[in-house]
């Protein structure tokens, strides 16, 4: 049977997956967040983790879980994040969920998972990245705009071939990513998940599972989760303009050192309006300035900026600034963290043994239900 905790706290729970040097985007979508969460732990039983397990699937983010999830969890600590409120440990330091995963599988219908967004995605990603080979595009050219049935029969050959390939690039990681992330919930007889709407279909997934779960074994085996959607952040877009992100490389570094700051902030792009003319208020320098000050430092700065009678060059001094302001005794305080990986270590670990705590009882349970030893 399902336990509810022993206080009679509600238990919620949210993750971070460790993918690159948190960024303000980062900071503005989930890591603020997170810490509004973990502050709230007065009146619930609040579990946080780093999800490094589900960075296991992306080649370029596995070469680096150790430091990338130090640094994530130096960055939470170093924004005022108290880990003995709450239950805050390292995915991976707890096994046991990878165990849950493997047994959820089980109860996974392959049609739920071929419908989640994230492989679809890539599905539809690599849909658009068909070219003819080079024999082909000989022909389709020599051919002009109207091609023989030759050509076209060999065209439709290969796109054929190529669709036949979808799956390629994509690995059981992350098309059971899904599983996974309905494991780390169901391991804690957690209640609720606060997430970004984009997580939707994950929640629903997780309550899915749990219900081809229990219905398996004719009891209330697993607790469904309710999932809880944050109104959509503020997005803080890349230095160019595009969505933030390290691939694009027009990132903002949340605990850049001030030279760094001020060679990125010099870079956000603006157009040619002249100092004394009045400014768009959809101005990149606008979103990266609110996004680093309170909502009174940013209005006072909108008055000034906005009519005109301020150029680009001063308000990017405003918006350096407003960094220095918002990160910079935070970024002495994580590199503080960074220099002890000794203590960084010690807190997730003293996570972990809590999580764990939880854990076993539940996978114990679930293990009994099925038949094995428990
Ligand atoms: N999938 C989430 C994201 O990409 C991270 C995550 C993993 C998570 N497991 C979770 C969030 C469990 C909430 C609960 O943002």
């Amino acid at each position: 049977m399902v336990m509810s905790s022993t206080n009679n706290k509600k238990r919620i729970l949210s993750g971070i997956k460790p993918t690159g040097t948190p960024h303000i985007g980062n900071y503005a979508g989930m890591l603020l967040p997170m810490l509004q969460l973990a502050a709230n732990h007065a009146d619930q039983d609040v579990f946080m983790f780093v999800a490094d397990y589900h960075a296991l699937n992306n080649a370029d983010a596995r070469k680096n879980l150790g430091p990338l999830g130090r640094e994530l969890t130096a960055t939470l600590l170093a924004l005022g994040f108290d880990p003995k409120t709450c239950t805050f440990y390292r995915q991976s330091d707890v096994p046991e969920v990878f165990e849950l995963a493997s047994f959820l599988t089980n109860f996974t219908p392959k049609g739920l998972m071929n419908r989640s967004h994230a492989y679809k995605a890539a599905v539809a990603a690599y849909g658009t990245s068909f070219t003819p080979s080079d024999d082909l595009k000989k022909m389709m050219l020599s051919e002009g705009d109207k091609w023989s049935p030759e050509t076209l029969g060999r065209l439709s050959v290969e796109m054929q071939q190529h669709e036949a390939n979808a799956d390629s690039g994509i690995n059981m990681g992350l098309y059971n990513y899904p599983i996974l992330m309905a494991a780390d919930i169901l391991l804690y007889d957690i209640d609720r998940v606060p997430v970004g709407r984009d997580q939707r279909q994950h929640i629903e997934f997780a309550r899915d599972i749990a219900g081809y779960v229990n219905n398996a074994y004719g009891q209330d085996l697993l607790k469904l989760p309710e999932g809880v959607y944050q109104a959509d952040t503020q997005e803080v877009p890349g230095i160019d303009g595009r969505k933030m992100s390290k691939s694009y490389g027009n990132v903002l570094p949340i605990f850049a050192e001030a030279a760094e700051v001020e060679k990125i902030v010099k870079k956000i792009k603006t157009d040619s309006t002249l100092p004394a003319e009045p400014k768009d208020k959809d101005n990149l320098l606008v979103k990266f300035h609110q996004a680093m000050s309170t909502p009174e430092q940013h209005a006072d700065f909108l008055a000034r900026f906005l009519p005109g009678g301020m150029g680009y060059g001063d308000a990017k001094k405003e918006v350096m600034a407003a960094h220095e302001a918002k990160f910079g005794k935070a970024r002495d305080e994580y590199k503080r963290l960074m220099a002890a990986p000794g203590e960084l270590d010690s807190i997730l670990k003293m996570g972990a043994e809590k999580a764990r705590d939880v854990a076993g009882p539940v996978l114990r349970r679930i293990r009994k239900a099925a038949g094995f030893s428990a």
